[in-house]
């Protein structure tokens, strides 16, 4: 298996800051912790670590992100939002990827709330968003974004049936060089964007594919039950109980119901 051309993805980026201190291993525990050990000693915003393999890739709730090499992008990227705009930072790298996998595939992805990217219904990239809170407002955020682009999941019983990657269902690999450079131009954009104060929401509605669906959310609290009927403003999801009453979700996970 070929190690990244990153020769390649720097020819394909039109960034002004994302990407442009670029941290490359070949296989890391996971680049969560190198991109954290990056930030903590002063690395430039929009600092980019990279490795081709992860050897304790990890994902929300502690679960494992599986890694393997030559196959798949495994960036962990260091941000310095504010406080405000905090709460967009998974969100716009969900919408990254999905413009991303677009303009470099031709398929259409669909987001889970609040940030999971789909294929034809199955996972094909997660989004871990770690924030340094020391002190008295946020120091920084590693926005990790681990995408499955030429593996082949049925080699990985525990993701076989829930998972895809654009070259299952292209039946071709795709270059990971050019998806790459284009989630990292796109990610930019829509992070200027957010920090100009303009909004994301509809791009993100628009994607979403939990809307309308029957669903289940766990909370850190409480596992509640309905209709997800909208997200509101600040990115929640609206979530109708059976009873007809609402509740607004902050955080937590969906599942579709049978
Ligand atoms: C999830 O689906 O729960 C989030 C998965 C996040 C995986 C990425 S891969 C790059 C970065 N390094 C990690 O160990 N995790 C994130």
């Amino acid at each position: 298996m070929p190690e990244l051309d990153l020769e390649r993805v720097l020819h394909g980026l039109k960034t002004g800051f994302i990407g442009r201190s670029l941290v490359y291993r070949p296989s890391v525990a996971s680049t969560m912790d190198l991109a954290r050990q990056e930030a903590e000693t002063g690395a430039p915003e929009g600092t980019v670590v990279l490795a081709d393999a992860q050897t304790a890739g990890r994902g929300r709730y502690g679960r494992v992100f599986i890694s393997p090499a030559g196959v798949n992008l495994y960036p962990s990227i260091v941000l310095r939002p504010e406080t405000e705009h905090l709460r967009w930072t998974g969100i716009i790298a969900a919408l990254a990827v999905a413009r991303a996998t677009e303009e470099v595939t031709g398929l259409h992805p669909r987001i889970k709330w609040p940030n999971d990217v789909l294929l034809e219904r199955k996972k094909y990239c997660g989004i871990l968003v770690e924030t340094d809170f020391t002190g008295t407002r946020p120091q920084y955020s590693i926005v990790g974004i681990g995408v499955d682009v030429n593996v082949d999941v049925s080699d990985y019983e525990e993701i076989a049936e829930i998972a895809t990657s654009p070259a299952m269902l292209l039946g071709h690999p795709v270059s990971r060089e050019d998806l790459l450079a284009a989630l990292l131009n796109h990610l930019e954009r829509l992070y200027l964007q957010v920090r100009r104060g303009e909004s994301v929401l509809d791009e993100w509605r628009a994607r979403m594919d939990t809307l309308g669906k029957e669903i289940r959310a766990r909370t850190p609290h409480t596992v509640e039950e309905g209709t997800a009927e909208d997200v509101d403003a600040d990115g929640n999801l609206i979530l109708r109980r059976a009873d007809g009453s609402t509740v607004t979700i902050i955080a937590g996970e969906v599942t579709l119901r049978a």
